[in-house]
């Protein structure tokens, strides 16, 4: 089967082989076959600052075409400081100007948070929650995806080692590619 929607993956983390990644690749490799899914690098992206707007840095046009394109928007993230990572932020905050020009209103929009500890980055899914409301992300609101303890389910190649964990987040990339069907506009 085609893919017939393509999912912008989010990253809450830089680094190149860290456990944002690592899931990242597993999510893509759990999804339907309807979902093409690509990572958007925000590693490049200037602080954002209205002042530049005028001649606006290559990399925030790159991200905001990178946007349009997309069908819907999937965030993986790890929490710091329980809140959004501070390149994540000025993704979305990037990618919402210049005013009036918003590049993420309309696209679905799902979470999957993490940490190496219990509590799953609660709060960064939540905090992300909140701005995905202002920039009119219609995010998926179940099932919800706090995933604690991730080095234990997830080894250091990169493979689950949870089935039930790995299950769950089929579950997940299935029910999220019905709510790209449902709410896409
Ligand atoms: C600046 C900073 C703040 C962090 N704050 C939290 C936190 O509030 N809660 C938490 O569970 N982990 C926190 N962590 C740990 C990250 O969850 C952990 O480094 C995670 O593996 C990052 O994903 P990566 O391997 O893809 O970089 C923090 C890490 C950094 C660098």
């Amino acid at each position: 089967m085609t893919a017939s929607h393509k999912v912008a993956l989010f990253p809450g983390s830089l680094r190149r082989h860290g456990m944002t990644r690592r899931l990242g690749r597993i999510l893509a490799e759990l999804a339907p076959p309807t979902l093409a899914i690509e990572t958007v690098e925000i590693g490049g992206l200037p602080l954002y600052d209205a002042d530049l707007e005028a001649a606006a840095p290559s990399a925030w046009l790159d991200l905001r075409r990178q946007l349009q394109g997309a069908d819907a928007v999937l965030f993986v993230t790890p929490e710091h400081n329980r809140s959004i990572p501070a390149a994540l932020k000025n993704a979305i905050d990037v990618g919402s100007r210049p005013y009036g020009e918003n590049s993420w209103a309309g696209k679905p929009g799902a979470i999957v948070s993490f940490s190496t500890g219990a509590m799953g980055g609660f709060g960064v899914n939540h905090h992300l929650r909140q701005c995905l409301v202002f920039v009119d992300v219609p995010t998926m609101q179940q099932p919800e995806v706090y995933l604690g303890n991730a080095d234990a389910v997830i080894d250091e190649r990169g493979r689950m080692v949870s089935e039930s964990a790995e299950d769950f987040l089929r579950q997940f990339m299935t029910a999220f590619a019905d709510w790209i069907s449902l709410t896409r506009r």
